[in-house]
């Protein structure tokens, strides 16, 4: 393919790929700066999105002055709140439609070992440009009113994106900052892009020098937990096993054909079992499936990633579920008491992770039921009930209740009264057992 040359001025691009509220935004955005004697300009994944005619949300800009005063003036003129991060030069502007913006002062930022956290210093736009990631997303482009649109690409950003190639700017890029593995993956599998030969060869040699261990399990679990809730997850984890980066985060050394389509199950899985609370994120089903594998221990992979106790703890069951699933799961009409008490206190991550592993469609409608139709039954009686009913309150009254529930889910229709006759009658067999 030949290479086309990028256009210089890319104006009429954002005016017909940005609403006319993100387009004047960026307008007003040039404008202030040239009233503060500064230069902004729109950078990165914004500008990557823009020309491969993708939907951005970001807001990215970098200031060739005093970022932070930048911000504070065009927060004021938004009239709304701003964050600075001044050990960053940088700032964040939360707008009332929910999106947000984020400037920056063009820096140079210097790693003191690697996977450190950068200590900045201002430098001008193409200084900063360098200092970035990957050549698609150290491109600029203008604000200014007197070259608005002005594309700048010092790295070669538009041939690769033509070419669809993740290229590193320098050697110790992935080393500066080791996330930029897990990073290069999402953007290859994202845009059905490869990674540069060289940035290969430089990846593989910073998973040998084990630069992953450098940085901390929380930054790790930002970059990794997101590119885990795109729809094309299933190909990331499939591409970070090949690579060699899972195995690094101790999540197993392949990815197995078998294991890849059952990675594709998850989606249709979460889409299966649909819930209206908000949970722990779907990320979550895929790491329950890849550390059943990897057979990984979930207290180690929580150094790796830093899982809070609530995810270990589902992760913990989803794991011991899905390696041992109930032999309920195969009979044709089994009992729906046996499938409720197999199944209770399964979480979204487990039934997902257990739907997506069953080949057989039996198995998964009996998990559907349980999760649409089950998980929240309870007997129409409670310990008040019994009580009323003249039971001497102590530890058997759970298994009585689970008693009436028992009827109530096995001999439908049931009334109160005849689950209550149940859980009495079980009571009193329990006292006769004593
Ligand atoms: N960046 C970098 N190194 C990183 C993370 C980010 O150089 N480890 C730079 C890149 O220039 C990137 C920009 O900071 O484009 C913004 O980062 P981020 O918002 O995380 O990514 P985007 O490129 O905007 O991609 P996405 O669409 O995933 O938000």
């Amino acid at each position: 393919m030949t290479p086309v040359k990028p256009p210089d001025n890319i104006t009429t691009l954002m005016e017909a790929r940005l609403s006319t509220w993100q387009y004047n935004l960026l307008r007003g955005a040039g404008q202030l700066a040239g009233e503060l004697g500064m230069r902004v300009y729109l950078v990165g994944g914004p500008v990557r999105d823009l020309l491969l005619n993708r939907p951005s949300t970001d807001c990215d800009l970098v200031v060739e002055g005093d970022g932070l005063r930048y911000a504070e003036a065009l927060a004021a003129r938004l009239n709304v709140t701003c964050t600075a991060h001044e050990r960053f030069m940088t700032a964040v502007m939360h707008l009332p439609t929910g999106g947000e913006i984020d400037v920056a002062t063009a820096r140079r930022e210097i790693y003191e070992h690697p996977g450190s956290l950068p200590t900045v210093a201002p430098v001008t736009l193409g200084k900063d440009l360098w200092r970035r990631d990957f050549s698609i997303n150290a491109m600029a482009v203008s604000l200014a009113e007197e070259d608005f649109g002005q594309l700048y690409d010092p790295c070669g950003g538009h041939g690769d994106l033509q070419a669809g190639l993740v290229r590193v700017l320098h050697d110790k890029s992935f080393l500066d900052d080791p996330t930029r593995m897990i990073r290069a993956v999402g953007f290859e599998v994202r845009f059905g892009f490869s990674l540069e030969n060289q940035t290969e060869n430089l990846l593989k040699e910073a998973l040998n020098q084990k630069a992953l261990s450098y940085i901390s399990p929380e930054r790790r679990r930002d970059v990794l937990l997101p590119l885990l809730a795109e729809q094309v997850a299933p190909t990331i984890i499939t591409r970070l096993a090949e690579l060699g980066v899972l195995a690094a985060l101790g999540l197993g050394e392949v990815v197995t054909e078998p294991m890849a389509s059952v990675l594709q199950q998850v989606p249709p899985a979460w889409a299966a079992l649909e819930g209206e609370e908000e949970g722990p994120p779907q990320a979550l089903t895929y790491l329950a499936l890849i550390a059943h594998w990897a057979r990984t221990d979930i207290a180690h992979l929580s150094t790796q990633i830093q899982l809070t106790g609530d995810e270990e703890q589902i992760l913990r069951k989803a794991v011991a579920i899905i390696g041992n699933p109930p032999a309920v799961l195969s009979m044709r009409n089994p009992k729906l008491s046996e499938l409720y008490f197999t199944l209770e206190g399964l979480s979204r991550i487990g039934a997902t992770a257990l739907w997506a592993v069953q080949d057989d469609p039996l198995a998964r409608s009996h998990i559907e039921q349980f999760w649409h139709n089950l998980r929240d039954v309870a007997a129409d009686i409670d310990g008040d009930d019994l009580v009323a009913a003249g039971a001497e309150p102590g530890p058997q009254f759970g298994a009585a209740l689970r008693e009436a529930l028992r009827v109530k889910l096995d001999e439908a229709p049931s009334t109160a009264e005849q689950q209550l006759a149940a859980a009495l009658t079980h009571l009193a067999k329990a006292d006769r057992s004593f």
